[in-house]
This record gives structure tokens, C-alpha cells and sequence, in this order.
């Protein structure tokens, strides 16, 4: 599994360390910026990892700013993401396994590098349970199409 991975400047303080975790499961990252001491918009580094995924770089996407909800608003804007915003172990459980969540954001501001990196191991690691839970992400996916359909047609 890849991991496309973006931050804004208020995200950057979790970046290298989540980094430097992913590299020492084993999961290859791609870093879609900021870089450090850069001051910047959460929507441009986001668009820039979501613009990677949808071209195949990464499977799933871990987006930080410094609360988690801008980044996770901006990728819920998009056609097939499930961002998640969570902030403790509990929620990044549930957000894979019943949610089926392939996109991850956290807050910089909010969490302390040890508790984002349990996140980020539960995230990675909880299966998608499917059955009852993929009827309802299957709704989630119709509201999508509509909406993309009534764009289409204004
Ligand atoms: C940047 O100051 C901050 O607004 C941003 O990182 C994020 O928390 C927005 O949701």
C-alpha cells in the first residue's frame, strides 16, 4: 500500500515523524509538500494529494492541517474519498472498519505525535468490515453521482 501524504504549515509538526513510522512499517509514502517553515493553504496541498491519488500514485491519502477539518472538507469534495477526521483510536478504528475510510486527516494542533501515530497504525492496519456497512457507503456513492450528474447538466 502507498500512502500520499500532505500537510499544511499548522500539519507540519506530525509530518516528519509520521513519515519516518510509515517508512519503518514498511509502507511506501509519497510526500505531496508543505515543506518545512513554508506557510500555505491546506485546500492547494490537498488538492495536490488528491490529484495524485486520482492518478494512481497512492492508494489512500493522510492529510494534516491544524485541526483535521479543513483538509478532511477538502477531501470530501471529491468523487470516491472517504475522509475521516479522527481524533483518537477508537474513531480511526471505526472509520476503516465500518466506513471504509481511504483518507485520513489529522490535526496538527490537536495531537501529540505518539497519539497520531496510533491512529495511523490502527487506520493502516483495520480491516473494512463490508456486509451491512457497504450498503450504506453505497448511498454515500449515489448522493455523489447525483450530484455529479446535475453538475454535469448546469
Ligand atoms: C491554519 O491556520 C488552519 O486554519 C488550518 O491548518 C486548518 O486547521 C484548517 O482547517
Amino acid at each position: 500500500m502507498r500512502i500520499g501524504v500532505a500537510s499544511d504549515h499548522a500539519g507540519y509538526n506530525l509530518k516528519p515523524g509520521i513519515l519516518a513510522f510509515l517508512e519503518e512499517q514498511g509502507v511506501e509514502a509519497v510526500d505531496y509538500g508543505c515543506g518545512e517553515g513554508e506557510r500555505v493553504d491546506y485546500v492547494d496541498y490537498a488538492l495536490k494529494a488528491l490529484a495524485g491519488h486520482a492518478a494512481g500514485e497512492c492508494d489512500r491519502l493522510l492529510l494534516i492541517c491544524g485541526t483535521g477539518i479543513g483538509m478532511s472538507m477538502v477531501g470530501n469534495k471529491h468523487r470516491g474519498i472517504r475522509a475521516a477526521l479522527c481524533v483518537d483510536d477508537y474513531m480511526a478504528e471505526m472509520s476503516r472498519a465500518h466506513n471504509n475510510s481511504n483518507c485520513l486527516a489529522l490535526g496538527g494542533r490537536i495531537l501529540p505525535l505518539d497519539e497520531a501515530l496510533n491512529i495511523v497504525k490502527i487506520w493502516l492496519n483495520t480491516e473494512y468490515e463490508g456486509g451491512r456497512h457497504q450498503e450504506r457507503l453505497d448511498k454515500i456513492a449515489r448522493i455523489e453521482e447525483k450530484n455529479f450528474k446535475s453538475l454535469q447538466e448546469s
